[in-house]
């Protein structure tokens, strides 16, 4: 059980702790079918490799390339920030870094939602410094009123307001990632202080 918080949130069904479905499955579907669409035709017949951000991304990026058809390939990083999981603090640890080396590769980066863009920002700063012939994003939210440092992102899924959503791979203290669709949390959710 996740410790953090507390037993009635694992006695609730999950649907349960939505107050409102912001994209519904139907919607991502078809969106990240676009992207995918999109990502293929720029990159048709040169290399590509895809870096998705653990973990809030896994599922966007397992419908993601199989909307790609060209071949690609695909590594995982994993980043977390210090303090508090609703804000972002701009100092971010690698806990799991890329199997290989990038230099002279075609890079896009698959984040699950951009928010203050501190993440994004450093992730990009130690990626170019491992010379990719070209570095790209794809995020499947974008919180743009929430941005403290200015991101080039060339696709992206659905800009949303200024809420904290969960499922298609986000989380709430590592819960709700397997919603199938975009959802706002129940207040009574957030009321629980988290240690
Ligand atoms: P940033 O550094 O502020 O852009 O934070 C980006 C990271 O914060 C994302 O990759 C998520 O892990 C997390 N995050 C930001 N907003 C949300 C949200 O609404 N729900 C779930 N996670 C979020
Ligand atoms: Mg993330």
């Amino acid at each position: 059980m996740n410790s953090q918080l507390p037993a009635s949130v694992h006695q609730t069904p999950l649907d349960e702790a939505i107050e409102r479905v912001l994209v519904d499955r139907e919607t991502l579907q078809a969106r990240v079918l676009e992207l995918g669409r999109a990502i293929e035709e720029e990159y048709r017949g040169r290399d590509l490799l895809l870096i998705s951000v653990l973990k809030g991304s896994i599922i966007f990026m397992a419908d993601l390339i199989r909307a790609i058809r060209i071949p690609h390939e695909i590594d995982f990083m994993a980043t977390s920030s210090y303090g508090a999981a609703a804000h972002s603090s701009g100092v971010v640890r690698i806990l799991k870094d890329l199997n290989k080396p990038i230099e002279g590769r075609n890079v896009v980066i698959v984040e699950d939602i951009i928010d203050s863009g501190h993440t994004l920002n450093y992730l990009l700063r130690i990626l170019r410094e491992r010379q990719p012939a070209s570095i790209r994003i794809v995020t499947l939210l974008d919180k743009p009123d929430r941005r403290e440092v200015a991101i080039d992102v060339n696709w992206t899924g659905f800009s949303i307001p200024n809420e904290f959503v969960v499922g298609y791979g986000l989380d709430y203290n590592e819960i709700y990632r397997n919603l199938p669709y975009i959802g706002v949390l129940k207040p009574s959710i957030y009321a629980h202080p988290i240690p």
